[in-house]
């Protein structure tokens, strides 16, 4: 059975009316970045960055999974297929899939300001001030915020590495590590990459390149492929 590897970004959940960051020129919901996710920002204004993930969450909690999720749920009833994910939204899990990779953490989870390996479930989408892990320390949201680490990034190469078909799904391909994930992948791998606004993307001996939504354009190569393979 074929191994297939997705990389999601924003623009898989576009159509599921969760705002894309780089198509907001520079803005991501009105504000600068590295106001509400980084470490600088938090140690700021950490009301602010609160707020900004609780508005996060309420978008999340209203959205559905859309054709593009579920497509890759329907991919993985004939091939292996893992999904390493830099968004925070829950809509992949929602849609079905398993086997899905968070690189940038996850938007329902808190975590510990003094231990980052004490983690809880945020039920609901609400986090303050005053909320706190059972051992005392005030409670952030669990992102990798810029100038932090990818602790997932290791896993996530290592699966690239191994995949025989590579999937790029709405991208800018801007963000490191994320965007260097593809140089993981092998020459003998096929890479398609599907974004109605391509990213640039290194030359490969088997790319395929889809400028399409996600919706439309995950729906077709997904057939493909099982038609191909089957
Ligand atoms: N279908 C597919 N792709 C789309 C759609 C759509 N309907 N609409 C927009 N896109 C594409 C855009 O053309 C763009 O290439 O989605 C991509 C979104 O790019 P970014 O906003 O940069 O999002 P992403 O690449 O996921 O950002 C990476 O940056 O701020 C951080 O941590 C955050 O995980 C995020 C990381």
């Amino acid at each position: 059975m074929k191994n297939i590897v997705v990389l999601t970004g924003a623009g898989i959940s576009a159509e599921s009316g969760i705002n894309t960051f780089r198509d907001s020129g520079g803005l991501w919901e009105g504000h600068d970045v590295m106001e509400v996710a980084s470490p600088e920002g938090w140690r700021k204004n950490p009301q602010l960055v609160l707020d900004f993930y609780n508005m996060r969450r309420k978008d999340a909690l209203k959205a559905e999974p859309n054709d593009a999720h579920k497509a890759l749920v329907k991919l993985s009833t004939y091939f292996h297929v893992e999904i390493i994910t830099q968004n925070v939204d829950d809509l992949h899990e929602r849609a079905g899939s398993e086997n899905i990779l968070h690189l940038h953490g996850k938007l329902f989870e808190s975590r510990s300001t003094l231990n980052p390996r004490h983690i809880y479930p945020i039920e609901g989408w609400e986090l303050n001030l005053g909320d706190k892990c059972p051992r005392g320390s005030q409670l952030r949201p669990n992102i990798v915020w810029f100038g932090e680490a990818v602790p997932m990034m290791e896993p996530a190469a290592a699966l690239a590495a191994k995949a025989d078909i590579f999937i790029v799904i709405g991208t800018s391909l801007q963000v490191y590590p994320a965007a260097s994930l593809i140089d993981y992948v092998g020459a003998d791998t096929e890479v398609i990459v599907i974004d109605p606004n391509l990213p640039a993307v290194k030359k490969h001996p088997l790319l395929t390149l889809i400028a399409e939504k996600a919706s439309t354009g995950a729906l077709r190569i997904v057939d493909e492929l099982i038609e191909k393979y089957k």
